[in-house]
Formats: C-alpha cells, sequence, structure tokens
C-alpha cells in the first residue's frame, strides 16, 4: 500500500482558522508534504483567533494590577476578564475562584499546596504524572485501573469508606491521554460528595473537547491548559472552590501576593492574588480566553461530529494495519479523538521517526507521562499516539493509516540512527544547540537501532532496511545548503538537548 495523493493543507470543515495550517515540511525521501499534525493532544496549533487576540493587546502591553495610564488600565481589564471568560467557559459553579497557573501540572501543585492538613488523596494509577505526583505531601490512596466506568465509580466509593475521616479529595482525569476515554464524572462526584469528599478533575484533555460543566456534574476543582486548547501560551487555570484556596499561604510568595510587608511578616491578599505571586501573564490569560471564546463560538456540537466522524476514521484505520494493537483501559466507553497503539515487531521510535521523516506526520512515542499506565496496557514498551482536534483532515487519517500499513509490510525506506533519545535518519547526528546550516560530513546512512530492546524490528525488515539506498543519500552528495529549500530536514530534525517528557 502506498501513501494516498496528498492534498493542500486546507481546512476541509471550516470550523475554525489555525495558525501554521498550511505549513510544509521536508520529506528525507525527497520533495515536501504538507504537515500532518497528529499529535494535538501533546499541544493544539494556535488558533487565529487567538492570534488575532494577542496582536490586539500586544500594543497596549503594560503592568497588570500595578501601573497608572491607560494601558495599565486596559491590560489589568483584560486580565480580569479573561479571568471571568475561563469561569464560565469551565461551566459555572457558585463561589469558585480562578487562579491563572502555568499549566495544568502547575494547577494541581497549587492545589496541593491548599490541601488542609491530613487531606486523603484517592486517585487512579492510569493518571498523567501531573494528577499522579503533585500529592506528594498528603496520604494517597492509589486505586488500580479499574475494568470499567462503573468499576471506577465502585472503587472510589470503597475507598471512601475505607478512609471516612477527615478531608478527602478524589482526583481523577477527564479524558485519558493515552487511551482518550472519557471517565464517569458525574458518578464519580455524586459518589464523592455522598462520603462528604471533594472531586478534581484533571481537564487538560477533556477541556478542548468536551464542556467541562463544573456546576452540572458537581466538580469541586478543575486544572487545565492553555497550550492543549489551541492558546500556546504558557498559561492554564485552576478553577474551584475558594475554601481551602483562601486558607492555604501563597503558592507563590512575593510581590501581588501580600497586601503589606513588615519586617517581622506579610499580611496576605486574598484570593485570587494570593496564589498569583509576580507580574502576571496577561498574554498567557488573553490567549486562554480568546481560546474559550473561539471553541465556544465553533459550538459543540459542530466540534464533536467533526472530531466523531475523524475519530471513526482513525480507529477503523488502525484496526486495519496488520499487527496493531489498539490500547484501551474499557470496551465501549466514548472517547475524544486519542488513539495510542503498538505494531508487532516495530519499535514505536522507528514507526514515529517513519512517519515524520517519510510522510510529514507528527504523533506522539513513549509512555506519555502516564508510564503506570502503558506500561499495564503494553506489558512494558512505549506507545505510539495519534490524536486529533480542529484542523485534523481526512487526508491526515488517510495518509497515517497508509503509512502504518507500508511500514508495516515493507519497513522505513530510509535508515534510522538514535540521535538526542529518539531515531532520525541517517547516522548519529552531532549534539547541536543551534539548527546547523549543513548536514554533517560523510553522511552515510547505518542501520537503524530502534531504542526500544522490547520491539526490534525483525529481520527481513532490517534486510529491506539495509538494501535501500539511503535516501539520505541526498543530502550526502548535494550541498545545496545555501538553498533555503534544501536541507530542511536535517536543519527542522536537529534538536536541542535530550527528549523529555516521554
Ligand atoms: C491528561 C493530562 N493531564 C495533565 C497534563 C499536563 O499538562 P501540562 O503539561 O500542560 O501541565 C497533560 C499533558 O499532556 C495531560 O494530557
Amino acid at each position: 500500500m502506498t501513501s494516498a495523493p496528498v492534498a493542500e493543507a486546507t481546512v476541509e470543515h471550516g470550523l475554525a482558522e489555525l495558525v501554521g495550517a498550511g505549513l510544509r515540511v521536508p520529506l528525507v525521501t525527497g520533495g515536501e508534504l504538507p504537515f500532518a499534525n497528529l499529535d494535538i493532544a501533546a499541544t493544539a496549533p494556535c488558533l487565529a483567533a487567538v492570534r488575532d487576540a494577542v496582536n490586539a493587546i500586544l500594543p497596549w502591553y503594560s503592568s497588570v494590577h500595578r501601573g497608572t495610564g491607560l494601558p495599565a488600565e486596559i491590560c489589568t481589564s483584560a486580565y480580569e476578564q479573561a479571568r471571568e471568560t475561563v469561569r464560565q467557559f469551565a461551566g459555572p459553579a457558585l463561589g469558585t475562584t480562578v487562579v491563572f497557573t502555568r499549566n495544568t501540572t502547575d494547577a494541581f501543585n497549587l492545589l496541593a499546596r491548599c490541601l488542609p492538613g491530613g487531606t486523603t488523596v484517592i486517585g487512579f494509577d492510569t493518571d498523567h504524572h501531573s494528577a499522579l505526583l503533585p500529592w506528594r505531601r498528603a496520604p494517597v490512596r492509589r486505586l488500580v485501573t479499574p475494568a470499567s466506568a462503573a468499576g471506577a465509580v465502585g472503587a472510589v466509593d470503597a475507598a471512601l469508606r475505607a478512609a471516612p475521616v477527615g478531608p478527602r479529595l478524589v482526583c481523577v482525569t477527564g479524558a485519558s491521554n493515552v487511551t482518550g476515554e472519557l471517565w464517569p464524572l458525574a458518578d464519580l462526584a455524586a459518589v464523592a460528595h455522598r462520603h462528604g469528599a471533594r472531586i478534581a478533575v484533571d481537564a487538560a484533555q477533556l477541556a478542548p473537547h468536551r464542556p467541562i460543566a463544573m456546576g452540572r456534574l458537581g466538580l469541586d476543582y478543575v486544572a487545565l491548559s492553555g497550550h492543549k486548547l489551541y492558546a500556546p501560551f504558557g498559561s492554564g487555570a485552576l478553577i474551584g472552590r475558594s475554601d481551602w484556596l483562601r486558607a492555604a499561604p501563597p503558592y507563590l510568595a512575593g510581590g501581588g501576593a501580600a497586601v503589606s510587608v513588615r519586617d517581622d511578616g506579610a499580611e496576605w491578599a486574598d484570593l485570587p492574588a494570593r496564589h498569583e505571586g509576580g507580574t502576571p501573564n496577561l498574554v498567557g490569560a488573553v490567549a486562554l480566553a480568546a481560546a474559550c471564546d473561539a471553541i465556544t463560538a465553533v459550538g459543540w456540537q459542530p466540534l464533536r461530529d467533526h472530531e466523531d466522524r475523524l475519530q471513526r476514521a482513525l480507529r477503523d484505520g488502525l484496526a486495519s494495519v496488520p499487527g496493531l494493537s489498539l490500547l484501551r483501559l474499557w470496551d465501549d466507553a466514548p472517547r475524544v479523538g486519542i488513539a495510542s497503539f503498538t505494531i508487532r515487531g516495530l519499535s514505536p521510535a522507528l514507526v514515529a521517526a517513519t512517519l515524520a521523516a517519510e510522510h510529514a506526520i507528527g504523533v506522539r512515542r513513549g509512555k506519555l507521562c502516564a508510564h503506570p499506565l502503558v506500561r499495564r496496557l503494553t506489558g512494558g514498551p512505549d506507545a505510539i499516539r495519534a490524536s486529533i482536534g480542529i484542523g485534523t483532515t481526512t487526508e491526515h487519517i488517510t495518509r497515517l493509516t497508509s503509512a502504518l500499513h507500508q511500514l508495516a509490510a515493507e519497513g522505513p525506506r530510509s535508515a534510522y540512527a538514535d540521535s538526542h533519545g529518539g531515531l532520525r535518519p541517517g547516522p548519529e547526528q552531532p549534539k547541536a544547540t543551534t539548527i546547523p546550516r549543513r548536514p554533517p560530513p560523510g553522511n552515510t546512512a547505518t542501520t537503524a537501532r530502534p531504542s526500544d530492546p522490547a520491539h526490534p524490528p525483525d529481520q527481513a525488515q532490517r534486510r529491506r532496511r539495509d538494501d535501500r539506498p539511503a535516501a539520505s543519500a541526498n543530502l550526502k552528495t548535494e550541498d545545496r545548503s545555501e538553498d533555503p529549500e534544501a536541507n530542511g530536514f536535517a536543519k527542522a530534525a536537529a534538536v536541542k538537548g535530550p527528549k523529555r517528557g516521554s
């Protein structure tokens, strides 16, 4: 099976304009293709509406809550308006505070710092590290992967029965970043409240796909990230009940968090300033709010129709690939557009490298910052994740499916070698601190060295790869380094430092 013909990267669904939708990237096999971003769950591209909102505020860029003059007033008002927009987006619940944070991880670390002494935290081993790790000061009851959504509710019920006294916080994910399954939030909230406990939801993957509806579902705390919501400007939020937040010392002690400072101490500000020490991230807040507005304007139903259609195509396409196993927690759970998988006999690193270099497809591979869950589902090795959202087209899915068929049948066309914690075309790349202007001298292809010994390529694939003339030979023989079109892959492939966060 060969790659499907590629149309221009047009926004076929017309849901919303994205910055960089037409991005074209070079292929190691020659030529270039529009980039198919199937890694939207990691970081979503920027909505044009978000860019426009940022552009509109930048000429006024000034101090928030500190300065005088019209620009400072406009920026302060934009910041507070952004807070209100985020509150509404979360599905307003009475008495909630919105604290701007850097991201979901930051939001949960803030909440962890605000837990009353002796709080027991109850959560599942299926969660993202950002929801698993911040509670180290509290006793944590870690529940094992439930067999069904109903099993999750039963497990929380049993854990709360076993810990009947003191403050308790149930922390669950809204949508899994590994399998895409939606968790039964209303039922989990109901059982938590029946036992007098509170519930915090990791909405990093929920927020871009479904209304959060804090009030209707009865959620006490929600954490989200702007960069997953098409607002890649380093902002997130913790939205939730005020009392624990108000009683805790500032998360970041410093300017803005205090109303009065004396030699012998400080009087801390009330919420939300109490936990927003330091100069606020105005652009991030404005961007996050613009994304909330833009998604609301698109409408949840059109967004869902678009994603459901593509998700069906994605799952059907993946299911047709020989040797591919889709990771799943539960059989019939509703899901957002996230699909993780392994392919028998193919290293995830090699699959991801080939998709990128030969097909201009971006996916994620690794243990997806959910090591316990991925290990449990794969038996140890890494997984590959494809994720969809606004901007995904049918052609992206078709291209992925065709590429995986081709890879499973014939192996990669290029040779790949370890580089900077991943695989890249050609031999070992020098550790670059800047993007190199020329390919490294003597750029001859070598055998692939998949980094995952649990999934070595089979003998036949290795032979096929070695027999094939290395596509990176183009880069070796033709020094077109002054040509801005040339050697784009080598330039684009050079990265700074080791890979993190897998
Ligand atoms: C489910 C889930 N929770 C939390 C996070 C952490 O988000 P951030 O890195 O923006 O803090 C992620 C990011 O991948 C995620 O997918």
